[in-house]
């Protein structure tokens, strides 16, 4: 089973954005296994801070480099991705040439109010994501409207056409992380090739 790290965009204990993404692990039970990144303890970027790195950042880098994927679901804020967000893009991706998002597949999702489903924000993604050395999934994609009702009492995404249209979206995300992806190495074999480096 294919180990994802998924990254909700807003940090909101109600996001329906993490609804989302709860929803999405539902249906793909037993084929990925989600695990949520916190986002909300790192400090804002700031390049001199790798002098001494933070344990935040530290911890980020690991618990990406020990997953197969790469999952984000994210609110549209004012027609683009939210900061907290390209905050927690950055520090990954650096320093230069140690970018630990490199060679991993990846996929996006976004959920809102409002009808354009954060299209615009999804759009900015698909040009950050190539660019710190991330493989994006171009299709099928999810632009999830969160009106009231949206969700049933268990999480699940209550229309049957949604939901059955966002379990193809995940079989499709399997299929992409087995298409692209390479096996991931153990955490210690990484950690022991760059203390040696
Ligand atoms: C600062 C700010 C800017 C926003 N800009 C947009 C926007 O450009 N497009 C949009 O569809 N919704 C926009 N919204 C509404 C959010 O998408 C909506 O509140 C969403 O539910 C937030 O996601 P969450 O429920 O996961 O926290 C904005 C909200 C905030 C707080």
């Amino acid at each position: 089973m294919y180990k994802v790290a998924v990254i909700v965009g807003s940090t909101r204990p109600t996001s329906s954005n993490l609804k989302l993404a709860k929803a999405l692990e539902k249906l793909a039970a037993g084929k990925l296994e989600f695990n949520y990144i916190d986002i909300a303890s790192l400090p804002f970027y700031d390049d001199a801070l790798w002098n001494d790195p933070p344990a935040e950042v530290i911890r980020l880098k690991r618990e990406i480099l020990d997953t197969d994927a790469v999952l984000i679901v994210t609110p549209e804020y004012n027609r683009s991705i939210p900061g907290i967000l390209k905050n927690a893009l950055d520090w990954p991706s650096r320093p230069y040439g140690e970018s630990v998002w490199s060679g991993k597949p990846a996929a996006i999702a976004g959920a809102t109010g409002g009808v354009s489903g954060t299209a615009a924000a999804q759009s900015h993604l698909r040009s950050i994501l190539p660019m710190i050395g991330l493989t994006l999934m171009g299709t099928p994609e999810i632009y999830f409207q969160s009106r009231p009702g949206a969700f049933d009492d268990d999480g699940n995404v209550a229309d049957d056409r949604i939901r059955t249209n966002l379990g193809i979206w995940v079989d499709r995300f399997v299929e992409w992380i087995a298409k692209t992806g390479t096996p991931r190495r153990a955490l210690e074999e990484v950690e022991r090739a760059s203390s040696a480096a």
